[in-house]
């Protein structure tokens, strides 16, 4: 009897402790989206950069709003607040055999669009990021149909990564900035 209740209270016990293990909620992070879908982004940003990732069959492409893409020089960090980043992710046309298919100008052809990873800078935001707070930025991931990959709630991830890129870059690793101009 009393194994069987130490057993028990064992098996009790190892709930309690699987039902307080984090849920995947990294850190600190903003409970509403204030980033925002950034609707037409394709039209309306300009294109910073693009990084062909032929071996991953990818294409990256970095969009930023007007405020945003003001900042073409590393001098005039930090960032306006307003400033919207989008990093987007599409996969690329595919031949028969799975080769990638390139256009006249040798370049991948664009598929579908994966994901979107935005980051938008406002006053006051990013607090609670707290011991990774990057500045005012506050951070979300969406899929085209706005719906989320990572939602704000989850989103310290996101901030705990390009606190490491710094204060001198205002925590925009490359923006339209490739790796070769460091501040
Ligand atoms: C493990 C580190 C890491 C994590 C986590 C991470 N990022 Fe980034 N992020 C980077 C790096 C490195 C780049 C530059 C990539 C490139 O230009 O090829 C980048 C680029 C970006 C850019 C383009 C601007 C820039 O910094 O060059 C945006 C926007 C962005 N990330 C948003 C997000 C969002 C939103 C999340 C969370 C869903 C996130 N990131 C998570 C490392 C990270």
């Amino acid at each position: 009897m009393t194994l069987v209740r130490s057993t028990l209270s064992f098996v009790v016990a190892s709930c309690v402790l699987l039902a307080a293990e984090p849920n995947d909620t990294p850190g600190p992070a903003p409970k509403v989206d204030r980033v925002g879908f950034p609707t037409g982004y394709a039209q309306s940003f300009q294109i910073l950069r693009t990084n062909p990732r032929k071996d991953e069959f990818k294409v990256v492409t970095v969009y930023g709003n007007a405020a945003a893409a003001s900042i073409t020089n590393l001098a005039q960090l930090p960032y306006p607040n307003g400033s919207i980043i989008v990093m987007e992710t599409a996969s690329v046309q595919k031949d028969a055999t799975g080769k990638a298919v390139v256009d006249v100008q040798g370049q991948l052809i664009k598929d579908a669009v994966l994901g979107l990873h935005v980051m938008r800078r406002g006053p006051g935001f990013g607090e609670a990021y707290q011991t990774n707070r990057t500045a005012e930025w506050e951070y979300v991931e969406y899929r085209p149909d706005g719906t989320y990959l990572t939602p704000p709630e989850k989103s310290a991830t996101c901030a705990a990564c390009h606190v490491k890129a710094g204060a001198q870059k205002d925590f925009v690793y490359h923006g339209r900035f490739s790796e070769a101009s460091k501040p």
